[in-house]
């Protein structure tokens, strides 16, 4: 018999680096979907390659190329930081492959090549509801603290904005380096303008290092109310943070502790599978950019024309470990439910525990154009 034709899906990740864990995650998590779902898909063989870029954008575009021109795959996935899709979109749009984003998540990033496809999320997306909810419990005053680049930057924007049409006041915007963070003294500015709450965004991965600072500046004992996006109590680091994270109010699409079948199943296989580590935002990006890549394929029929995968994408809808998710066929971009969480004590860990849901939420800046 003929051997199946395979089909290749090259996955570019931060397997090293300070983003380590989000390629660990997103790893593990297409490889759980993979064991799940079996390596065929409409009489193709799917074969995963996986590329470390070390969160450097000129590496990424290397390994793009590589895998475009040498390895002729499908699809390219992954993409741990703003700036390593970005580097991809010249590459994507001209080979014609579809670029599925699996974690970077500043707005404007899939309009950076028409061949951009996100299963992550957007920063304004899951930051527009934190100001809702701040505006509604009695905060006034707000100072944010924000990683300065992409995501940050339209964090920081979009609870300002927001925040300020219902009512309240940012007061100061501080933005920290993302390379190497020092927090103490930006920590140090919020402690002495005092304000009702410091709204803090830093990437995956950085959650654990600023607590730390933030506990060490004294800013728990302060009065001074930590509010954030999910990405700061990261289900892979909020444990380890410990207690000082309880009863912070977060926003964010995915939380481990999320109250599903699909969810409850996901997590015991990806725990069972990764030796305890748990699953956070970024492996459930993971696992659904996958599912989008076998369906899409299962739609052409195992066709991989760049062209007709990606209109195979284009308003695809399922039921997500996180809720139900679509991709918006005019944006290319992910419409999702974003959840308003405590974190709290469950099971003897801490968890996001989600108490209020704001449904299919499209990233707020396409939105408005
Ligand atoms: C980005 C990276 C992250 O780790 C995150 O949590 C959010 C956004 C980014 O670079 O786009």
């Amino acid at each position: 018999a003929l051997a199946q034709e395979t089909v290749r899906i090259g996955l570019i990740l931060p397997m090293t680096g300070p983003s380590a864990s989000t390629g660990r995650e997103i790893e593990a998590a297409a490889r759980l979907y993979m064991q799940q779902n079996g390596a065929t898909v409409a009489g193709k063989t799917i074969e995963l390659i996986v590329k470390d870029d070390t969160g450097v954008a000129d590496v990424t575009k290397r390994l793009a190329q590589e895998l475009v021109v040498k390895d002729k795959v499908a699809v390219l996935a992954g993409f741990g930081l703003t700036p390593l899709a970005a580097a991809v979109a010249p590459i994507s749009t001209q080979a014609k492959v579809p670029q599925v984003i699996m974690a970077a998540a500043t707005a404007a990033t899939t309009e950076a090549s028409p061949f951009i496809v996100r299963t992550s999320f957007t920063l304004p997306q899951v930051t527009v509801p934190l100001a809702d909810w701040a505006a509604q419990n009695g905060i006034k005053t707000v100072v944010t603290l924000v990683s300065d680049y992409g995501p940050g930057l339209d964090a920081q924007k979009a609870f300002a904005e927001r925040f300020g049409k219902a009512g309240g006041t940012v007061t100061e915007q501080l933005q920290v380096p993302l390379k190497n963070p020092d927090f103490a003294p930006f920590l140090q500015r919020v402690a002495d303008a005092k304000p009702d709450a410091v709204f803090v965004f830093v990437p995956s991965g950085f959650g654990a290092i600023f607590m730390k600072q933030f506990v060490e500046r004294g800013l728990d004992k302060s009065g001074i109310r930590l509010i954030a996006t999910g990405d700061v109590t990261d289900d892979e680091q909020l444990d380890r943070i410990g207690d000082v994270a309880l009863g912070t109010i977060t926003t964010h699409h995915y939380s481990a502790a999320h109250d599903s079948p699909e969810n409850k199943a996901f997590v015991a296989a990806f725990l069972a599978a990764n030796n305890g580590l748990r699953p956070n935002f970024m492996a459930v990006g993971g696992y659904d950019g996958m599912h989008l890549i076998y369906e899409a394929l299962k739609k052409t029929g195992g066709a991989t024309d760049g062209q007709g995968l990606l209109d195979a994408m284009k308003g695809m809808s399922w039921t997500s470990v996180r809720g139900p998710i679509s991709i918006d066929p005019d944006t290319r971009d992910i419409v999702q439910n974003v959840y308003v969480r405590k974190v709290e004590q469950k099971d003897g860990a801490l968890y996001n525990v989600e108490f209020a849901t704001i449904e299919a939420v499209k990233d707020p800046v396409k939105a408005a154009k």
